[in-house]
């Protein structure tokens, strides 16, 4: 990958990704997408079906494909919780990007969708409880971090004045 970006639910990965795409005229992987793809079954019903470990299985394994390819990768927000993640973040050369968001944000972004499993069952405090508990790994992942509470275009500028 050219760029992959990680942070918690909500905080705008997949917008980002998308511009920074077009910014750079580079493809755009979405890795919750790679993963619904390859199971044929939604985030919700691999939840539903096969529990939380078995969509970690399925989202190292879609990691582990994508890390080498071309372009920029928006990550799912659990993806820095697991270890192997991690390592293969650790290992491969592009930087890390993390958008860091207020816990209020990504709330009222994330609270009606059905679409994530994890953030469905939270209420506020729960999930800013959430983001405490992954927020040194996030860390541990990053090159940058950014401020993702300020508008789009800057951040993708900030990302692009660093890395372009
Ligand atoms: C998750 C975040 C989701 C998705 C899944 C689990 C998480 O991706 O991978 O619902 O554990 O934070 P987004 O960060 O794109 O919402």
């Amino acid at each position: 990958m050219d760029l992959i970006l990680i942070g918690f639910m909500g905080s705008g990965k997949t917008t980002i990704s998308q511009r920074l795409g077009q910014r750079l005229a580079l493809p755009v992987t979405d890795l919750d997408q790679v993963i619904v793809a390859t199971a044929g079954q939604s985030i919700a019903t691999i939840f539903a079906e096969q529990g939380e470990a078995g969509f970690r299985r399925l989202e190292t394994q879609a990691l582990a494909q994508q890390v080498a390819r071309p372009g920029i990768l928006a990550t799912g927000g659990g993806v820095p919780t697991q270890a192997q993640n991690r390592f293969l973040l650790h290992r491969q050369p592009a930087p890390v990007v993390l958008l860091e968001i207020a816990p209020e944000t990504a709330y009222e972004r994330v609270k009606a969708d059905k679409q994530r499993p994890l953030a469905k069952r939270l209420d506020l405090a729960e999930l800013a409880a959430l983001k405490v508990t992954r927020q040194a790994n996030y860390q541990r992942c990053a090159d940058l971090i950014v401020d993702a509470n300020q508008s789009p275009d800057l951040i993708v500028d900030e990302i692009l004045t660093k890395y372009q």
